[in-house]
C-alpha cells in the first residue's frame, strides 16, 4: 500500500506530484509529504499527518518550486501515523531523501549496525533506516547510484521506492521489489508512480519495473539496471483506460459510480467471449492451459477479501457444472500452511489489483510445486497478471473506491465463463442448458440496470437500519458467498459489525444474538432452497429479529414474512450472485453515506494491500 509519485522534467513538479498522489490516495491516506529540489539544487521537504488535500491547502506553493520531486501518501505499517513517521524520510546528514512502499524486514538489524556506527534516528520507521543505510554507503563511495545499489543488496523485504540525493541533485533513483512501480514516459519528462492512474494525465506510455529493477532518472531520460548492476531493457506499454474512467463524473462517490457502472462492466467481461447461439464460451488468454484445466485433478482458488468471496462462488459453479473438485483458500493461509500441490493441480488466483501481497505469494508458492497457475485479474499489466502461466482480464476498468463492487461482479462473471467453457468441453452440461445460460447472460446487464433505476427503494431500506450496531446476512448455496460479501461491504464502509452465514448455520450460534434490535438480511431467491430459507426467516421472526429479504420481483409471498423487501429480477442460479449483490452494495453505500462515513476511503483500509 502507500502511494508514490515522482517527477523529473521541465515543469514545476509539485502540482504534478499532488495531482498524482490524489489519485493514489486509495492506497493509503493517513499522512502525506513531498520533497522538491529547487533551481538552486536545494531539497525542500514537507510532510504531515492528514490527506493530500490538506497538504495541497497548506504547502507554500511559492517556495516549493522545482522540476524534480518525490511524494508519498501513507498507509502506516511501522509507526503510528504522525508527522515524524510520514514520508519522505531523510538520513541524519539530510543527504538522502526517500519515499517507500513496502516493509524492510531486517530493518532492526540494520538499525543496530548503523547505531553502532553513530547514526541517529528520529522516527520509528523502517524507511528512515533505509535512508541512513544508503547514506552510510554514500559516505564511503560518494556515488548515489552505487549507494542505493549496495543498500538494496543488504535489505530483506519489499519495496517500491523513489529517492533523491542532496549531493547529486540532478536525478531520481527508483527501485522495486514486491511493491508495484512504473515509469510514465513523457516528452522530456519521466513520472514514477505506484500505478498508472497518477501518470495518465501526462502520458499513456508506461514501463513497468520488475522485482529487482532500478531506474536512474535524469532530465535526459532514464536508464534501467538490476540491483546487481546488470543493464536491462523493459518494453513500454500503452495505458488502456481514459482519464474519465478514474474521475467521479458527477457522482458523490467513486463507490456509487462503480456500482452504477456494472451494466457496462459486466458486458465488458463477456464481450467477444461467448457464442450466444451455442452457449460456448472462449477465453483466449486460457488457450495455452485449457488442456491442463480439462484434465486437472482439482482446482484451488486462492484470493483475499472480496476476491475470495468471488472464489467461493466459483467453487459452487465449477463443482456443480464441471464436476471438478475445487478448494478455496485465503491466500494468506495457503502460502504458509505447506499446502499439498502438484503438477495436476490448477491454481486460480483472483485479484482486482493484481498486486495483493498474499495472493502474489500464493501464486509463487503454487508455481514452486509445478501447478498450472491462472489469473483472474482486473489491472492490466499488474504483477499477478504477468507472473501467472495464463489468465483472463475481467475488464471492469479502474476501481477506485476501496470497497470492491464492480470488480466482484466481473470476477464472478469470469468464473461463470470459465465454468461454461469447461462444462461444454467435458460434456458435463447439456447443449440446451448451455444455450439457456447464454441467453440469460445477455439479459444480465439489463437486469442490473433495472436495479440501479430502483436504487431509491434500496435507500429507504438503508435508512431504516442505519443505526443498527450489528447486522446478520444469511444465504444458501450460490448465495452464501453473497451473504459474506454483503456483510463485508457493510462493515468496511459503515463500521457496523456484520456477519455473513450460511442460513441454516444460524441455528448453531448466531441465533443467540437475535432480538428486536437485530436486522437480519435474508437472500431468498425462488430456487430450490426457498422453502428452507422461509423456515429460517420464521425462526428469526419468532425471536423478534427485523427481517430484510432480498426476493424475486414476483414473490408476493415474502411480504407476509419480511419487514422490508429488496426486489431483485429473477435469473438462473449461476448468475444469482451477480444480481443479488447489487442491492447489498447499495444498502451498505447508503447506510455509510447517511452515517457520514468516508465511503471511498474508509478508516484503516487500503485498496491494494501490498504488505503481508
Ligand atoms: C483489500 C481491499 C478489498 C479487496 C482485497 C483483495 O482488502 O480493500 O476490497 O477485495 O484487498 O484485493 P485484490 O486487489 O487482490 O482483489
Amino acid at each position: 500500500m502507500c502511494g508514490i509519485v515522482g517527477y523529473i522534467g521541465k515543469k514545476n513538479s509539485l502540482p504534478i506530484i499532488i495531482e498524482g498522489l490524489r489519485r493514489l490516495e486509495y492506497r493509503g491516506y493517513d499522512s502525506a509529504g513531498v520533497s522538491i529540489i529547487n533551481d538552486k539544487a536545494k531539497v525542500l521537504n514537507y510532510k504531515k499527518v492528514g490527506r493530500v488535500g490538506e497538504m495541497n491547502d497548506n504547502i507554500d506553493k511559492d517556495i516549493f518550486q522545482g522540476s524534480i520531486g518525490i511524494g508519498h501518501t501513507r498507509w502506516a505499517t511501522h509507526g503510528v501515523p504522525n508527522d515524524v513517521n510520514a514520508h519522505p524520510h531523510f538520513d541524519m546528514d539530510d543527504n538522502v531523501v526517500i519515499v517507500h512502499n513496502g516493509i524492510i524486514e531486517n530493518y532492526k538489524q540494520i538499525k543496530t549496525k548503523l547505531l553502532a556506527e553513530g547514526f541517529q534516528f528520529s522516527s520509528d520507521t523502517d524507511t528512515e533506516v533505509l535512508a541512513n543505510l544508503i547514506n552510510y554507503y554514500f559516505r564511503q563511495t560518494n556515488d548515489f547510484e552505487k549507494s542505493v545499489r549496495l543498500a538494496l543488496n543488504e535489505v530483506e523485504g519489499t519495496y517500491g521506492l523513489a529517492c533523491l540525493c542532496a549531493k547529486e541533485p540532478d536525478k531520481v533513483i527508483v527501485a522495486r521489489n514486491g511493491s508495484p512501480l512504473l515509469l510514465g514516459v513523457g516528452i522530456e519528462e519521466t513520472i514514477v508512480s505506484s500505478d498508472a492512474s497518477a501518470v495518465i494525465n501526462h502520458t499513456k506510455n508506461v514501463v513497468y519495473l520488475e522485482d529487482g529493477d532500478m531506474a536512474i532518472l535524469t532530465k535526459n531520460g532514464f536508464k534501467m539496471k538490476t540491483i546487481h548492476d546488470v543493464k536491462i531493457y523493459r518494453e513500454a506499454h500503452k495505458i488502456d483506460f481514459l482519464l474519465e474512467d478514474i474521475e467521479k463524473s458527477g457522482y458523490d462517490h467513486f463507490m456509487l459510480k462503480e456500482i452504477c457502472e456494472q451494466p457496462d462492466t459486466i458486458q465488458n467481461t463477456y464481450r467477444g467471449r461467448i457464442n450466444f447461439d451455442s452457449g460456448i464460451a472462449k477465453l483466449g488468454g486460457l488457450d495455452s492451459v485449457f488442456d491442463k484445466m480439462l484434465n486437472a485433478k482439482r482446482f484451488i482458488i486462492t484470493a483475499c477479501g472480496t476476491a475470495w468471496h468471488a472464489g467461493l462462488v466459483g467453487e459452487y459453479m465449477i463443482e456443480q457444472f464441471c464436476r471438478i473438485p475445487v478448494e478455496v483458500e485465503y491466500a494468506s493461509e495457503f502460502r504458509y500452511r505447506r499446502p499439498i500441490i502438484d503438477e495436476d493441480d490448477v491454481v486460480i488466483l483472483i485479484s482486482q489489483s493484481g498486486e495483493t501481497a498474499d495472493t502474489l505469494a500464493a501464486l509463487r508458492e503454487a508455481k514452486k510445486f509445478g501447478a498450472t497457475t491462472i489469473g483472474i485479474v482486473n489491472v492490466i499489466g499488474s504483477t499477478i497478471a504477468r507472473e501467472v502461466d495464463a489468465g483472463t482480464y475481467v475488464h471492469a476498468g479502474p476501481e477506485i473506491g476501496v470497497a470492491s463492487t464492480k470488480a466482484f461482479t466481473s470476477q464472478v462473471m469470469s468464473l461463470a465463463l470459465i465454468t461454461m467453457m469447461i462444462a461444454a468441453e467435458k460434456n458435463t452440461i447439456s447443449k440446451e442448458s448451455l444455450i439457456e445460460i447464454a441467453t440469460e447472460l445477455r439479459n444480465i446487464p439489463g437486469k442490473i440496470k433495472k436495479m440501479i433505476d430502483a436504487k431509491e427503494d434500496y435507500k429507504k431500506v438503508a435508512d431504516a437500519f442505519k443505526n443498527a450496531n450489528n447486522v446478520l446476512y444469511l444465504g444458501r448455496g450460490f448465495n452464501f458467498p453473497v451473504a459474506l460479501e454483503g456483510a463485508l461491504k457493510l462493515k468496511e464502509i459503515s463500521y457496523i459489525h456484520a456477519e455473513g452465514y450460511p442460513a441454516a448455520e444460524m441455528k448453531h450460534g448466531p441465533i443467540a444474538l437475535i432480538d428486536e434490535n437485530m436486522p437480519v438480511v435474508f437472500i431468498a431467491p425462488q430456487d430450490r432452497t426457498y422453502d428452507k430459507i422461509i423456515s429460517n426467516i420464521e425462526e428469526v421472526k419468532a425471536r423478534k429479529g427485523r427481517i430484510i429479504a432480498l426476493a424475486s420481483d414476483d414473490d408476493d409471498n415474502i411480504n407476509s414474512y419480511a419487514d422490508y423487501v429488496l426486489r431483485v429480477p429473477k435469473t438462473l442460479a449461476l448468475f444469482a450472485p451477480i444480481l443479488n449483490v447489487i442491492p447489498l452494495q447499495f444498502l451498505s453505500y447508503y447506510v455509510a453515506a447517511s452515517r457520514g462515513c468516508d465511503v471511498d476511503q474508509p478508516r484503516n483500509l487500503a485498496k491494494s494491500v501490498t504488505v503481508e
